[in-house]
Order: structure tokens, then sequence, then C-alpha cells
């Protein structure tokens, strides 16, 4: 056996988005957003299913934090809905919005576990939208705006803020391919949204920092590994092309201060760019945030669509945990980055639960004991990962799959709000306990 033992302080933790499990989407002032609309769309989400109610962690997110406390987390990734605390997105604020994040961060820290919040995690306002959203310039300042409120509310107990998370998905599913809200497929208008959405980042680092410069802010990128398939250089060439196109979007602005040359070939030019953005965007930040699910495989001939042997989740992802370990290596040598976080890691499958809801989830349970190994081999290698939020706490509105795909470390039964937690959350209270994992 082989015991791989954690820093004494690592951030051991789970994460959850607003959306996906708050429910109570029209509540106490809540504002509409574009996921309110897009859900009550017909036939955009898989059985017509809807974030309405979800796991209706507005009222029991007492209940949930007690779940947390017994899973011994350090840590509780989450958002806030924009709507919720301003219905239109701009001016005035909803004050028992931002009273239910009040309550949630006070049970948090009760509990002795540190919040992380996210300010923008894909529920947009509807009102903002409808007045062109991000495409529109005039509009990246509410992002600031809102950013300061939340910071001024909260700011005081906690320490890690994220604007945005994963805006790569943001503008191609939201913008590009439309399986997201809102459901738009204009490439060149997703071109634009892509810078947009960075120099509004940019603006919102400000508008942190000019509340409290103390605040430790950084962003939430998911990256796919682009791993080659054997020795052959055409191999290695195409998988390298693959990452400098696609997945350079939004660490190259960050940590480099301009777009990569094959981004831009592939995406057909740049974007408009005005005076002074690539400065707001590439503003130094306190630590990354890497979401890492899967990866994608080439060969000579191009992109390897099943990889020979490959296993999968419920998602349809490939399972490698290997990449993870070389992908941290790959982002640490090109961009040097501040401190990374692994803010979003997990896997669906079909669980089967038993009449008392207890689930049985050996290859959940394998997968985060792969990349929680991976992710140490990393740090080995010599690359700062200072902590790891499990997605998801619950199993919760999967986006477009609705709640086709359980992602939970704890079951929820959606009839009864009844929550279980699965042996793969019972195994990662005990890694968490020991802080080390034993294969
Ligand atoms: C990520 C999202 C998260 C969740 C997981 C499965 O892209 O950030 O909300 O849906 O995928």
């Amino acid at each position: 056996m082989t015991i791989y033992t954690f820093p004494h302080n690592f951030l051991w933790g789970a994460a959850t988005a607003a959306y996906q499990i708050e429910g109570a989407w029209n509540a106490d002032g809540k504002g509409e957003s574009v996921w309110d609309r897009f859900s009550h769309t017909p036939g955009k989400i898989a059985n017509g299913d809807t974030g309405d109610v979800a796991c209706d962690h507005y009222h029991r997110y007492r209940e949930d934090v007690a779940i947390m406390r017994a899973l011994g987390l350090k840590a509780y990734r989450f958002s806030v809905s924009w709507p919720r605390i301003l219905p239109d997105g701009r001016g005035l604020i909803n004050q028992a919005g931002l009273d239910f994040y009040d309550r949630l961060v006070d049970a948090l820290c009760a509990a002795n576990i540190e919040p992380l919040i996210t300010l923008h995690h894909w529920d947009y306002p509807q009102a903002l939208y409808a007045a062109d959203g991000w495409a529109n310039r005039d509009n990246l300042g509410y992002f600031a705006d809102f950013a300061a409120i939340v910071a001024k509310r909260l700011g005081d107990r906690i320490d890690k803020w994220t604007t945005f998370n994963e805006p790569g998905v943001i503008v191609w599913d939201g913008y590009i391919h439309g399986e997201h809200a809102p459901g738009e497929q204009d490439p060149r208008k997703g071109r634009q949204i892509a810078h947009n959405l960075m120099a509004a980042h940019g603006l919102a680092v400000q508008a942190l920092r000019g509340v409290n410069p103390a605040l430790q802010v950084g962003i939430v990128l998911n990256q796919w590994m682009a791993d080659a398939a054997d020795a052959d250089p055409q191999s290695i060439r195409n998988a390298e092309e693959a990452w400098d196109s696609g997945e350079t979007a939004f660490l190259h602005p960050i940590f480099k201060g301009y777009y990569h040359p094959a981004l831009v070939a592939r995406a057909g030019g740049l974007p408009e760019i005005q005076a002074g953005d690539m400065a707001l965007i590439a503003q130094k930040l306190d630590f990354l945030g890497i979401n890492f699910y899967s990866r994608n495989l080439y060969n000579a001939q191009g992109h390897v669509a099943e990889p020979p042997g490959a296993e999968y989740t419920a998602t349809g992802w490939e399972i490698c945990a290997p990449a993870l370990r070389r992908m941290l290596n790959k982002i640490n040598d090109a961009y040097a980055p501040p401190p990374i976080y692994i803010t979003e890691n997990g896997a669906a499958f079909d669980d089967v639960a038993g009449p008392d809801g207890r689930v049985d989830d050996p290859r959940r349970l394998d997968y985060l004991k792969n990349h929680f190994i991976q992710t140490r081999l990393a740090m080995q290698d010599g690359v700062d990962v200072r902590g790891y939020m499990v997605w998801s706490l619950l199993d919760n509105f999967e986006w477009a799959e609705g709640y086709t795909k359980r992602f939970g470390i704890v079951r929820v039964n959606y009839q009864t709000q009844q929550r279980t937690i699965k042996q793969s959350g019972k195994w990662y209270a005990d890694v968490i306990q020991h802080n080390e994992v034993k294969a």
C-alpha cells in the first residue's frame, strides 16, 4: 500500500453553484436569470427539468452545512445568484437576497468551514441580457458593481473570491453551440463575449480590491488536457495545436497579456479590443482555480474520438487521472501561475440507491482517489496546489442534462429532498480526517 500524505493545511472541500442547488427561483424578491428563462423554455433541458426547486438549498442550507460538517470539510465553494441580490442586475439591491448569503456564510464560519465564493456561475440577470448582455461594453461595469456590493457585505468573513466560473463554457455552450442559456449560436458574438468577459473579470478584480485590498482574488477556468496518443511527432504537434488554439483562451490573456496566435487563427481574427483592455485582464491574481474533468487525445490523424480501452463517466467524459498531473505541470511551466486550487473535479455515475437511500459508488470513489493521487504527484513535481473542491457536494441540476446526471458525494432524493451521504462521501471524510490517500 502507498500512502499519499498531503500538507497539513491542504484545503479539502466541496463545490456547488447557486442555480444548481438553491431553488427558490422567484422567492423573496429574486429577479429572473437567463437560466430561469432557458429552463422554462420547452425543449431546452432533459425531461423539461428546471432549477425552480433543485435541492431547495435556499431553505435547507442549515442542514447542508451540517452535512458538510459531518464530512469534515475544511472549505466550501459556492456561488451567489446575481439576480437574487440585484433583481435587474443593477440598481436596486434586494436585501433579502444578500441576507440569505449572509446567513449561509455565518453558518459556515460557525461550523469552521472556510467559504470560497464565486461571483458568477452562469445565472446572468435576464434584465441585463435583454439590454444586450455581455455583448454590450456598457454593461461590463455592472458586474464590478455587483462584486463590490457582495464584497462589502461578505468580505469580512470570506478571503477567497473568484470572479467567473468557466468563462469558456459561458461562451461555447451559451453563445456558440447554444445548449446552455441563453442559447445563442453566433460564433462571432461568442468571440467578442469571450473578450468582454475577460474585461469584466478585470473590472471586478479592481472592484474587489477597492473594497478590501486584502481579499484574495482569482478566477475559475476549466481546462481539458490535450494528450498525444503516441510518440509520433505529428501526434505531439496535433495535441499542442489543439491546446494552443483552444485551451489557452483565458490562460494566455490573464497570465501573458495577449491572445495565443493559434487561438486567434482558429477564431478567425481578434475581437474588438479597447485601449487598456489587456492590462486590465492581466492584473496579478492571488490564486488560480482549475476545474478538471477529462482530456482530449490526438494521434497523427487528429482527434481520437474513442481511445482504445477508455472508460467513461455517465456524462461520456473519458476517465484519465494522469492527464490531470500532466496538465498541472503544463500550466505551471507555461504560466508560472499563483497558487492553484482544484476548484472542481468529480464524476457522474448512474448511482443505484438502496431502500434507505444508501449508495455504493465505487467508481466515483476510485475516480476521486486517482485524481487526488495525481494531484499529489503534481505537487511533488513542483506545482503549488493548495486545495481541492470536489464537484459536487450534492446531486444537483446538471444544466442541459437536468437531474439525469448525479455528481454528488451526497445523494439527493428529489421527491423528498432527503440527503444521504454516499460511500464516496464517507471515504472522502476519512481522507480529510487523516489528510492522506491510501492506495
Ligand atoms: C462544470 C460546471 C459545474 C458542473 C460540472 C459538472 O463545467 O462548472 O457547474 O456542471 O461541470
